[in-house]
């Protein structure tokens, strides 16, 4: 074990929770009880902010039996729907959202078919935007079914509507659009409008991902 960065051997020791960090076997764990990580599924027609002053639904109302001050880790557009982080560890939602760090964000997408290959050779050659280059980290077809395909895609930058944007360059505007992934943590089968904190396992991995100077 290590505390603020010494390794320790001696049972016993007294440490202050609210500063300590802390890694076990290399992995930095939570030991502040006051803070929670949770992961949100997002439905369609939420925005992402903790309140509107048009009253339009946001992922505030979702987490309004809660008694924390959280913050969501980027945003989803209105429309978009799927993995949303929320926390109220205002350190860890800065370092993943800051650009320096580059988190892998994964999209399932479903656009028009046919989808070409030539589309993947283009986005994984990088797409020029009115505001600046794309960099697409993978990209696959999932499946085609009719006049509809589902492809995956997977970027490192949260510029606004990026993937709509991305897509529609390409010829294949998006129908429908949900964040499967945000670095490590898997949207899986979480039902739609539910959450569930991160587990150690994920929580020590983003904090790897970010454990750097900014
Ligand atoms: N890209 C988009 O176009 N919309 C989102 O909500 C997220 C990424």
């Amino acid at each position: 074990m290590a505390v603020n960065g010494v390794l320790v051997s001696e049972m016993g020791m007294r440490v202050d929770p609210r500063t300590a960090v802390i890694h076990v076997d290399g992995a930095r764990i939570n030991v502040r009880d006051d803070l929670v990580y949770l992961a949100l599924n997002k439905p369609r027609g939420v925005l992402s902010a903790m309140s509107d002053d048009r009253g339009r639904p946001t992922v505030g109302d979702l987490v309004a039996d809660r008694s924390e001050r959280l913050f969501h880790v980027g945003r989803l557009d209105g429309d978009t729907e799927g993995l949303l982080l929320l926390t109220n560890d205002g350190e860890l939602a800065h370092r993943l959202m800051h650009p320096s760090f580059g988190i892998a964000k994964t999209y399932l997408a479903t656009v028009p078919a046919p989808v070409h290959k030539e589309v993947a050779r283009r986005l994984l050659a990088g797409v020029e935007l009115e505001d600046g280059p794309v960099q697409v980290d993978a990209f696959r077809i999932v499946q085609t079914h009719g006049e509809r395909a589902i492809v995956e895609v997977v970027l490192h930058e949260g510029r606004n509507h990026i993937v709509r944007r991305l897509l529609a360059e390409v010829g294949h505007p998006v129908q429908r659009l949900v964040r499967t992934a945000v670095g490590p943590v898997r949207l899986g089968g979480q039902r739609v409008g539910t959450l569930r904190e991160l587990s150690r396992e994920e929580l020590s991995e983003l904090h790897r991902l970010v454990d750097k100077p900014l």
